[in-house]
């Protein structure tokens, strides 16, 4: 089953073409990531416009390079939530028109389970059941995964997510968005020694996460060297660094411990933040010390992308999901534990 994934949640609009027998055929992104970094932030309304102008081309890119014809497609999958509304409905409606047109089935896809699901695309994938971490600028998650759609949360941030947490820190330290990769290259000309940054929540038992303490402990670091020594270069990257650690080493703590609750040995990261290089080393670490194994999606599938959409898809269209009334979804929040297995899995 040769399936198109259209994904269009926020700023970058992704098309991949997945084939059940042959696995990923082709895949093309565009980031609008140049037009809001004027903004510091995603303007939903250009964003919706943007995808509207890039999507078309992408999907004959992707066509093109498969070397198929729009009728060599079986099916359509698309992000259906969480994300913006305007930019959603870009993505829902041109598949629900071209499956229309087509007459061919169509499904909405919940964009985190795309983000869960990524690292089936490698070529060593893990099998069922793992511990996931989902840390993206919407989400920070941490689930249990028994199979396709058996999602049990474990914890979640009781504020604002890991990414979105990168992002703001970014801008107090005068960065583009989006913030994480700077911050993490500002972080590398960083004294580790140099200051403490709390460890949200990780003093009481639980699995949940808070971020926006630190955010405003950096604020508040910021202005105390403003007004004392001035904010440096040095002092940008050593804040940059405290930061970093911080936030690397509360997602490490609560890691290990929902590997510890649930027994399980294999760890799944995915969403933006699991590209950041320095969370990787230290969940290696982590993973090689209790004898488990870590899992990421390439770094390219970190990010937001059609490939994890037309995988995601791929699999719940093979089990007969699609969208049953033929209406579009377009669904701005949508907790991912609601979702279910397919009834044949
Ligand atoms: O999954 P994603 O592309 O979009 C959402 O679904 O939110 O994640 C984007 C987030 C942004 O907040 C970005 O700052 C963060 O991922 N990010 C990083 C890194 N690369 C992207 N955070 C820390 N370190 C990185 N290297
Ligand atoms: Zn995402």
């Amino acid at each position: 089953m040769r399936v198109l994934g259209i994904e269009t949640s926020c700023d970058e609009t992704g098309v991949a073409l997945f084939d059940t027998e042959r696995g990923l055929v082709a895949d093309a992104l565009y980031s609008q990531i140049a037009m809001h970094a004027e903004y510091g932030g995603v303007v939903p309304e250009l964003a919706s416009r943007d995808h509207t102008r890039r999507l078309l081309p992408l999907i004959q890119q992707v066509l093109d390079d498969a070397g198929l014809a729009r009728t060599g497609l079986d099916a359509i999958a698309y992000t259906a939530g969480p994300g913006l509304v305007g930019a959603l409905m870009v993505g829902a409606s041109t598949a629900h028109g071209m499956a229309r047109a087509l007459e061919i089935p169509v499904l909405g896809v919940h964009h985190m389970e795309g983000h869960l699901l990524a690292p089936m695309l490698e070529d060593e994938p893990p099998d069922f059941p793992f511990v996931a971490l989902l840390v993206s600028g919407g989400h920070t998650q941490l689930v249990e995964v028994r199979g396709l759609g058996q999602y049990r949360l474990l914890g979640e941030s009781v504020d604002d997510a890991a990414g979105e947490a990168f992002d703001k820190a970014a801008k107090m330290l005068g960065l583009d968005y989006p913030g994480g990769p700077h911050v993490a290259k500002l972080a590398e000309a960083g004294d580790p020694g140099r200051f403490r940054f709390p460890r949200p929540m990780t003093d009481r038992p639980g699995l949940d996460f808070s971020f926006s303490g630190l955010k405003t402990h950096t604020l508040t670091a910021i202005r105390q060297l403003e007004q004392a020594s001035g904010l440096d270069d040095q002092a940008r990257a050593d804040v940059a660094r405290a930061f970093e650690e911080a936030v690397v080493d509360t997602l490490v703590i609560k890691c290990r411990r929902a590997l510890d609750a649930t027994g399980l040995k294999r760890l799944v990261v995915a969403g933006g933040v699991s590209a950041n290089v320095r969370l990787r080393e230290r969940l290696e670490r982590e993973c090689a010390k209790r004898d488990a194994r870590a899992y990421y999606p390439r770094g390219r599938f970190c990010t937001d992308n059609g490939a994890m959409i037309a995988y995601v898809g791929a699999q719940r269209l093979l089990a007969g999901e699609h969208d049953e009334t033929g209406i579009m979804q377009a669904v701005p929040r949508w907790p991912m534990e609601t979702l279910e297995a397919p009834v044949t899995a």
